[in-house]
């Protein structure tokens, strides 16, 4: 059968895999290939088990691969057959020389271009998926004509806004697509390019266009305003505690003024993902280099809020369990950055059961989906970690609970069970406030939510 388009995606991962498979499954007459240099990734994305844990990517994957959704190592041929490549490979925080820390490790990003150029026979579009450091995409040009081939390159920027454990539902219906292009006819024909394959089931209103270094500023910028708004409700539930105010009734408060919105206002243990933390660092890394300091000093608040939050969560455990955890049982009750989702990246669950093994407690965690990964993330930690998926069986014999990920089902587990089986005093500390407070104080429990005064029975 031939295709009316053939796209190429490079890199299989948490971005790469759902986009194209939404793009495959909406548009039947594209054939969509996603190439990926972890043959491990690719088998399982092969596979019956696929790599990443998202509510209805199973059915959407099943519908079309094989019929025109193809996973391979077959980079070559991939960059060789395509007109258009996507590239969603990482881009994740430097770790070594200048800007380790805060610029974004591109090395990833440049090896794929190279990619582009040794294979390319034809013309081709480029779109950057991944999020990129502004400017990048003239980089990406620059690397891609060098070889003076006679091959007509046009980058795009069409950053991905999906967010983890609801990336169907906002591929499928997303609030809106943003493509960046050059504004030279051959910019704007190519961006005309990718507006198409997009309009297949997405509205007309919901696809903007921009210059392409808004476009990829923008990612940073959304990114950083999403994550500024957790810090700053994780600040103010800070004085909450100290003041006898609950953060629940001040955030409806302040979030039912229509400037403000209700969303993105439930305070927490802190954010964690593989985005947030890195995109805001690359904003300050900018902003650094464009010598606006003030810029840069203000959105690196965002990230030491987020830390002081974690911290200021294990510090209120040691505080009020008599200031010691040495061997007390300790239960994680979620490891993932969030609910439905596996991914673990920069999950506050990593840094409390470090610091918590630092504070010589026993550690026991237990997550749906999440179990392997946190094996991964803390095979090098020594201390007494051990990994349960059932919730009452590893919270028995625990002193304390400590709720890191709001998956549902945790709100309703039988506490009485619970309570009976742990040791005494049992404490609650509800990192997301998922939990019914007063309930779980009737109970017997200790509790301790974000934001609001504990509710303690000494
Ligand atoms: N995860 C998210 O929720 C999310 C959302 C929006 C944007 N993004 C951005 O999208 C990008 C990808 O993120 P992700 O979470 O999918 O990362 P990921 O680590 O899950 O996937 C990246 C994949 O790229 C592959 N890869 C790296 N170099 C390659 C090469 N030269 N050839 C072929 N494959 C190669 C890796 O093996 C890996 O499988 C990042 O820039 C990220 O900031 C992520």
């Amino acid at each position: 059968m031939s295709f009316e388009k053939n796209i190429l995606c490079i890199g299989a991962g948490y971005v790469g895999g759902p986009t194209m498979a939404m793009i495959a499954y909406k548009c039947p007459r594209y054939r969509v290939t996603v190439v990926d240099i972890d043959p491990e990734r690719i088998a399982q994305w092969n596979s019956d088990d696929l790599p990443i844990y998202e509510p209805g990517l199973d059915e959407v994957v099943k519908a079309a691969r094989g019929k025109n959704l193809f996973f391979s190592t077959e980079v070559e041929t991939g960059i060789r057959e395509s007109e258009i490549i996507f590239v969603s490979v990482n881009t994740p925080t430097k770790t070594f020389g200048a800007g380790a820390g805060m610029a974004a490790d591109l090395q990833y990003w440049d090896k794929t271009a190279r990619q582009i150029r040794k294979y390319s026979k034809s013309n081709k579009i480029i779109v950057e998926k991944s999020t990129l450091p502004v400017k990048t995409a003239q980089a990406m040009e620059r690397i891609l004509t060098s070889a003076d081939n006679g091959i007509r390159f046009d980058v795009l920027s069409n950053p991905e806004f999906l967010a983890e454990g609801t990336a169907i539902r906002d591929l499928e219906d997303p609030d809106r697509v943003l493509i960046g292009s050059t504004q030279t006819p051959n910019g704007l024909k190519a961006r005309d390019v990718l507006v198409e394959i997009y309009s297949n089931w997405i509205r007309g209103e919901r696809i903007i266009t921009s210059n392409i270094w808004s476009s990829e500023l923008s990612k940073l910028v959304a990114n950083a305003f999403l994550a500024q708004r957790i810090s700053s409700i994780n600040s103010i539930s800070a004085l909450c505690e100290k003041a006898d105010a609950d953060v629940e009734e001040v955030a409806r408060a302040v979030g039912m003024d229509s400037r403000v919105g209700n969303k993105f206002l439930n305070a927490s243990v802190g954010f964690g993902g593989s985005c947030f933390k890195k995109d805001i660092l690359n904003l300050v890394y900018l902003c650094r280099y464009y010598d606006l300091k003030e810029v840069a000093d203000y959105w690196e608040g965002v990230v030491r809020i987020n830390d002081y939050q974690k911290e200021r969560f294990i510090l209120n455990m040691l505080n009020v369990m008599f200031n010691t955890l040495a061997n007390k049982r300790i239960c994680l009750f979620g490891f993932a950055f969030k609910a439905d989702t596996g991914d673990t990246r920069e999950s506050p669950a990593i840094f409390a059961a470090k610091r918590l093994i630092e504070e010589r407690a026993s550690v026991v965690i237990t997550d749906p989906k999440a179990l392997k990964n946190a094996m991964k993330d803390l095979r090098d930690v020594a201390g007494e970690l051990s990994y349960v998926e059932d919730p009452y069986e590893a919270s028995a014999g625990c002193s304390a609970i400590a709720v890191m990920t709001e998956w549902a089902i945790y709100a309703d587990l039988d506490y009485k069970k619970i309570y009976r089986s742990m040791a005494k005093p049992a404490f609650i500390f509800d990192g997301r406030n998922i939990l019914d407070h007063e309930k779980l104080f009737e109970i017997g429990f200790n509790v301790f939510p974000i934001g609001k005064p504990g509710l303690t029975h000494f």
